[in-house]
């Protein structure tokens, strides 16, 4: 493993992993790098892990408040939660021991917009950060740190906490150097500047983090590899959602509401989302944009195809495969992706000004167009509600994506009422699942309700719908938003009962 620290002094600060922990005491505040499984800590979260287990056993307590950029790696949220040392989590995650904690109450957790999370930090509203664990992909001769797969809040963990401890990993690419863009310009109220971002492909910031090198107290070496999931191949369900999107798209040029490159485009995390992008390799869209979040293997396919021109994002989140190709081709991508803090990344007025074209995944929509992205049966975390929030906000025209029914059949992505709310309907533009579109923009709330009934629900499920919405239309309090309160949340009620939303035959009989 060569050195990849080639500052004199910070070379010194090297110290085995099991020295670097013992800066991290019970009840600290830490940051850790980490977005959706790239760039995240490999050595100190695992031999922490390890040290929480042993303090345990001991009948000490150990547990720290754990701040990230999103989700990590096994390594990281997986490690220390099996070690049940954690104790407060925001602002995501979608490991499922974490999630399991969670969800049985052990672990306290804050869903939040991304974008909120650096300046909320700052603010004070999460008190002092005390210790940041940052992996980097080296270390430049004048002491700058070369980021890594991932930017997320590192700047602010670097910025904000009292000691950084540095992971310097040698897997990752040298020719990931110059491909980022750190923009050290934000400040609070009242002293906020305007983003000078008007196209995707701006570059405001530098390629490096500045870190003072009082503060660092530890540096580790690695090799190991980011580890992110693979993801699905798209089935026909995911073709045939792509299909219905890009039919609309093509449509919203035609009547010259896009250009004909379209607007950059922001994608969601998720297979679904993934197989939309997988989708535009055959439309006949080209010179396209991509201002985003996460950069998923269907993106790197149409940098390759030229098909996309270039991509701002704040992380990477690839498949095995695809991530060890970009490790072998980085350098190539220097002048078509530029990875930024998140704060950046999902700014709602950058968001806005660009006008971007925003795809996310949901968990639930009702008739009338909420939006459920984060929880089941409206008290389990499934994930978080992430970025999404900030792009379906200010996007240009904002866009959810699902199959109609999930669980085999069980569940039906359209209901009644949405069991939890992460998007007004305000914020819901267009719905697709793989039974068709619905174009909910310039339509009132009974008008939308027939669209999302007719084009978007499971026939298994559609009668059930239009049954309820004829009835609540004769007996709700008011006609703005029909609704029988008594029965808005039975569909979930029924599931949790019997395991299935669907109607046993007597009852569908009554
Ligand atoms: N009720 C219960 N479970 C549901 C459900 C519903 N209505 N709809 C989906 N699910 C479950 C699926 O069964 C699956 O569970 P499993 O992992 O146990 O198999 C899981 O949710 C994921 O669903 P899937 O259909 O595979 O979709 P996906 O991978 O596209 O993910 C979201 C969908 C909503 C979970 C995902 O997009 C997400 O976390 N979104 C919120 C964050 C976000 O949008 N970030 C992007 C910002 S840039």
């Amino acid at each position: 493993m060569s050195s990849r620290i080639a500052n004199a002094e910070l070379r010194k600060k090297v110290v085995s992993v099991d020295e670097a922990i013992t800066h991290i005491k019970s009840g600290m505040r830490v940051g850790m790098s980490g977005f959706t499984g790239s760039g995240y800590p490999k050595e100190v979260p695992p031999a922490l892990a390890a040290r929480m287990e042993a303090a345990h056993a001991a009948g000490q307590p150990f547990k720290v408040s754990l701040f990230t950029g999103a989700s990590t790696g096994p390594e990281l949220d997986g490690a220390l939660a099996k070690a049940d040392g954690v104790q407060f989590r925001f602002p995501y995650n979608s490991d499922p021991t974490t999630r399991d904690k969670i969800n049985r109450g052990e672990m306290m957790y804050i869903d939040m917009h991304l974008s909120h999370v650096a300046p909320m930090v700052w603010e004070g509203f999460f008190g002092k950060l005390d210790l940041a664990v940052v992996e980097v992909s080296g270390i430049t001769e004048d002491g700058e740190l070369i980021p890594s797969t991932s930017i997320g809040n590192n700047k602010t963990w670097l910025d904000l906490a009292d000691k950084v401890i540095l992971e310097v990993n040698s897997w990752q690419s040298e020719g990931l150097d110059g491909l980022h863009d750190i923009y050290y310009g934000t400040a609070l109220p009242p002293n906020r500047m305007p983003i000078p971002m008007v196209r995707p492909d701006n570059r405001i910031g530098q390629p490096h983090f500045r870190c003072d090198p009082e503060k660092i107290v530890a540096i580790i070496e690695t090799d190991k590899p980011d580890r992110n999931a693979p993801f699905t191949k798209p089935d026909a369900t995911a073709e045939a959602i792509a299909g219905h999107l890009l039919e609309f798209l093509m449509h919203e040029v035609k009547v010259g509401r896009l250009p004909k490159n379209l607007l950059p485009l922001q994608s969601g995390v998720g297979n679904v989302a993934n197989a939309v992008l997988a989708g535009l390799m055959d439309a006949p869209f080209g010179n396209l944009t991509s201002y985003t979040e996460v950069i998923q293997d269907g993106m790197i396919d149409l940098l390759e195809a030229g098909k996309l021109r270039m991509a701002s994002a704040t992380a990477f989140s690839l498949s095995p495969d695809v991530a060890n190709y970009m490790n072998e081709n980085a350098a190539k991508f220097r002048d078509k992706i530029i990875l930024r803090p998140a704060e950046i990344s999902n700014h709602p007025e950058v968001i806005r000004r660009l006008g971007c074209i925003a795809t996310n995944g949901l968990i639930e929509a009702d008739i009338y167009g909420n939006v459920n992205s984060s929880h089941v049966m409206g008290s389990r975390i499934q994930n978080g509600i992430g970025g999404s929030g900030d792009f379906a906000r200010n996007a240009y025209i904002s866009i959810f994506v699902t199959p109609s029914v999930a669980k085999r059949g069980d569940i039906s992505c359209i209901v009644p009422q949405v069991s939890h709310v992460d998007h007004i309907g305000q914020d819901v533009q267009v719905i697709v699942t793989e039974q068709g579109l619905a174009d909910l923009r310039g339509m009132a709330p009974r008008q939308r309700a027939e669209l999302i009934i007719n084009n978007c629900s499971n026939p298994a499920y559609r009668d059930m719908l239009r049954d309820y919405f004829e009835r609540a239309k004769r007996g709700a309090y008011g006609m703005q938003s029909p609704s029988l309160l008594s029965e808005a949340l039975s569909w979930h009620q029924r599931f949790v009962d019997t395991g299935s939303m669907s109607q046993s035959p007597a009852q569908a009989a009554e």
